[in-house]
Order: structure tokens, then C-alpha cells, then sequence
């Protein structure tokens, strides 16, 4: 838990990032909702509705004025425009591609973190990986694992090149895995089944397989080695993964998503 006073601010509060994370600290209560500021240029905030008391403005300034603790969701590229003094406060950002010596220099604050996180935050499903820069202290440290720990898992990683490795793999939520599961999809219905029973089956499929890797010991190396063990079906189809360009070709993809993290800002 916060303190009960502190405030947080989410620049971009109403964006599909932003608002996912502010219902998420307000449904775990990990602020309360007067405790809330939220800013974007439009004034809109609608979808605060079913949250009376959180706070809107179109001043960034006054919301860094106002909180203990900023986080930053806006688009990239609207980022060197956020405009705002936010010296002394700490920033979190879960910009795609700001690196901390930008985020310094746009925000004047000292204590900063760069994150990334998942519209999954608002189910708390969202992993949310940060590194921070050297003033940022233990208490900070706590309090962003607080945030983040509403949003779903999270860890402080070493440097921000894992960071962009992740803003490739996990940031993008269902992302490369939907591509999977159209893939399947697409087998099925290639093979006379019904469009509607192959996406039923598969989301299915895929909301298992992901309860079953999420759950326990097993890894998912361990669970591919189980089912190769098992020597089923599934084994015939494995091998013949394992000896395709599929993990060679996922890198390449991933390489490309991470390419576009260096430029995107
Ligand atoms: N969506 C994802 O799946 C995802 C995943 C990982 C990371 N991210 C990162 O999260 C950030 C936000 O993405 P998003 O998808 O949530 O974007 P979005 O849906 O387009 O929302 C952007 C938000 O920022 C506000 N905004 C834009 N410029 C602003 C400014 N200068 N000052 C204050 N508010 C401003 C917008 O409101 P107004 O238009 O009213 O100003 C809106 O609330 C991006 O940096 C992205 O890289 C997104």
C-alpha cells in the first residue's frame, strides 16, 4: 500500500495503458480515488465514471505540482511535449522507447523510472519489468513494486536494453501470441472446421495452456520436454518445431519489434 495520502499522477490516464493501470491501483486500492490525478489535453474522462473523485486536468504541470508520484503513458512520440517540471518527485514511464537519460532531461526530475507494462494491468495480468536511475531510492523501490505488483508481476531488471527486449515480448498483450493462435486457427478452418468452433477452441486452447505455464514449477522448456517424453501426438509435431527455422524466425521478429523500440521516441 501507498500512504494514505500520497498521491499519483498518470500523465495519459485516459490513454489504453494509462487508464489500465489507474483501474488497477484504484481496484486493489492501492490509491484512493481523491488520492488520483490524471492528465491528458482533451479533458476527457469518461472513463472514470464508475470511479467518482479522481481528479482531471489538461495541465501536466499541475498534476506534477499536485503528486508524490508521475507516471508517464503517453504515445512516444508525444513525449519531448509533456511539459512539465517534476524536479524532486518521482517519475515512472511506460513509454515505449524514451530511454532515462531523455526521460531526465523532458521531466527534471532526478528519481526515474523506466518500465514497461501491458493493457493486461487492468486484470492484474500485466508483467512489468523497470530499472531505475542511481538516486532512485529503497523506499521508491518499494513503492514501484507496490504499482506494478497491482498491474500483475514485476521485477527490476539490470539495464534498459532489457527493457526494450521486453517492450518487444511482453508489452505487446495477446501480440505475437494472437499471431500463434491465428496460425491455429487458420489450420483448423483449412481443414473444414467451422471459423467460429476453431476460435472457440482456440482461445480455449490458449486461456489453458497459459493458466497451466503460469501455475507451478514447470517452465515452458519443461513443459515442451514433457509432452516430447510423453511421446503422444504432440511429440511428432514438436520435433518437427524443433527442427524448423519457427524459433529462428521468432528471434528475427522479436529483433525486428526491438529495432523499432531504438527509434520509435
Ligand atoms: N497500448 C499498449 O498495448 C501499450 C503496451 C505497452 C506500452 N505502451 C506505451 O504506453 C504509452 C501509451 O500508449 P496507449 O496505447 O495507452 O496510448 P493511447 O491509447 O493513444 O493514449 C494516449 C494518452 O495520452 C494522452 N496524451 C497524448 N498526448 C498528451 C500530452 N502531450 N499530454 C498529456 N496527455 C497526452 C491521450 O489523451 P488526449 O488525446 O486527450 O491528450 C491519452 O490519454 C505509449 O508510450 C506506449 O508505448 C502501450
Amino acid at each position: 500500500m501507498t500512504k494514505a495520502d500520497q498521491t499519483i499522477g498518470i500523465v495519459g490516464g485516459t490513454g489504453m495503458l494509462g487508464k489500465a493501470i489507474a483501474v488497477a491501483l484504484l481496484d486493489r486500492q492501492v490509491v484512493a480515488s481523491n488520492c488520483l490525478w490524471i492528465s491528458n489535453r482533451s479533458g476527457a474522462a469518461d472513463v472514470f465514471a464508475n470511479h467518482p473523485g479522481v481528479n482531471v486536468t489538461t495541465s501536466n504541470q499541475e498534476l506534477a505540482d499536485r503528486c508524490d508520484v508521475i507516471l508517464l503513458s503517453v504515445p512516444p512520440t508525444s513525449a519531448s511535449g509533456i511539459g512539465m517540471d517534476a524536479s524532486g518527485k518521482l517519475v515512472l514511464s511506460v513509454m515505449a522507447g524514451i530511454p532515462l537519460a531523455d526521460l531526465l532531461r523532458i521531466t527534471c526530475a532526478n528519481r526515474v523510472i523506466r518500465a514497461m507494462s501491458s493493457p493486461a494491468a487492468q486484470i492484474s495480468l500485466a508483467y512489468s519489468p523497470w530499472c531505475a536511475t542511481a538516486d532512485v531510492t529503497d523506499d521508491d523501490r518499494a513503492l514501484v513494486s507496490t504499482i506494478f505488483t497491482a498491474c500483475g508481476l514485476t521485477d527490476e531488471v539490470e539495464s534498459e536494453a532489457h527493457i526494450e527486449c521486453f517492450t518487444a515480448m511482453t508489452g505487446p498483450v495477446p501480440g505475437f501470441v494472437a499471431f500463434y493462435a491465428k496460425a491455429m486457427v487458420d489450420y483448423a478452418v483449412n481443414h473444414g472446421i467451422q471459423p467460429e468452433i476453431a476460435d472457440r477452441a482456440i482461445r480455449q486452447l490458449f486461456l489453458g495452456a497459459g493458466a497451466m505455464m503460469s501455475d507451478g514449477e514447470m517452465t515452458p522448456a519443461d513443459h515442451v520436454k514433457q509432452m516430447i517424453d510423453y511421446a503422444g501426438t504432440t511429440a511428432d509435431g514438436l520435433e518437427a518445431m524443433k527442427h524448423s527455422s519457427i524459433t529462428a524466425d521468432i528471434a528475427d521478429a522479436l529483433d525486428a519489434a526491438v529495432a523499432r523500440t531504438r527509434v520509435i521516441g
